[in-house]
């Protein structure tokens, strides 16, 4: 993207203030100008109070869709669950939410096929997608890895695929599926939420490299379509 713009806070409640903030305004938006609003939310623990705050916003929640980024393929309940982990803490009422996986499955890229035609073709381009990132440069559930050219460069009309990372993050050490870069990066809203210097230094790092990144957060900011928002605090 030809704009990216930094918001540094002070702590972590400060960001998710400001994200929760911004989520809700663009979700206004949306709803103003289209009538509805899909938003893909991050996995991980990041955007956890993000969410939080967001669940205590007034909004027309019943007109909004909402999508986990990336998903590991466990079953719904799974404490490994993103979509899980996210309505533990937001539920809004009326609002629809979309589980790209619900239940365990061998086969990785059948799982990823499945959320594909799941999500369908009436979705996108996507009101905000947002993002976290790892330690290793990874963004959604695309790592560095045997899966990686597909997730990056694989057909622009797939929305999601199923990879399998390699290494497995110890974390969450489970097949994934994830939306695809195209897909990311045509949203009309790209925001990043990070915590910590070591992934500071990645991203930053990341944007100094432009295309030719190895990080897969590198390629997806150098891709992105319109500005991207950075906000970091220090934990
Ligand atoms: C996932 C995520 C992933 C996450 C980063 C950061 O399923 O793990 O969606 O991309 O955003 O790994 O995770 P933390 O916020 O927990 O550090």
């Amino acid at each position: 993207s030809e704009e990216i713009e930094w918001w540094d806070y002070d702590d972590a409640d400060e960001m998710a203030d400001a994200v929760a903030g911004d989520i809700a305004f663009v979700i206004e938006s949306a709803i103003d100008a289209r009538g509805a609003c899909v938003i893909a939310l991050a996995g991980g623990k990041t955007p956890l109070p993000i969410y939080t705050k967001l669940a205590a916003t007034k909004l027309d929640w019943k007109r909004v869709t909402i999508i986990p980024t990336d998903e590991r393929i466990v079953p719904l309940g799974d404490p490994l669950s993103n979509i899980t982990a996210i309505g533990k803490v937001f539920i809004p009422k009326g609002a629809r939410v979309i589980p790209i996986v619900s239940e365990a499955a061998a086969d990785y890229k059948a799982a990823g096929r499945a959320a594909d035609s799941r999500l369908g073709d009436h979705h996108w381009p996507l009101d905000l997608c947002l993002l976290g990132v790892g330690a290793d440069g990874h963004t959604a559930s695309i790592f560095p890895g045997p899966d990686y050219e597909e997730a990056i460069a694989g057909p622009r009309e797939r929305r999601a695929l199923g990879v399998m990372p390699d290494p497995l993050p110890p974390e969450a050490p489970v097949p994934r599926v994830t939306l695809s870069r195209a897909a990311i990066v045509s949203a009309r809203a790209l925001t990043l939420a990070v915590t910590g210097d070591a992934k500071r230094k990645v991203i930053e790092q990341a944007i100094k490299q432009g295309p030719a990144s190895p990080y897969p957060i590198g390629r997806v900011l150098a891709d992105a379509e319109l500005p991207v928002d950075i906000h970091w605090s220090p934990a």
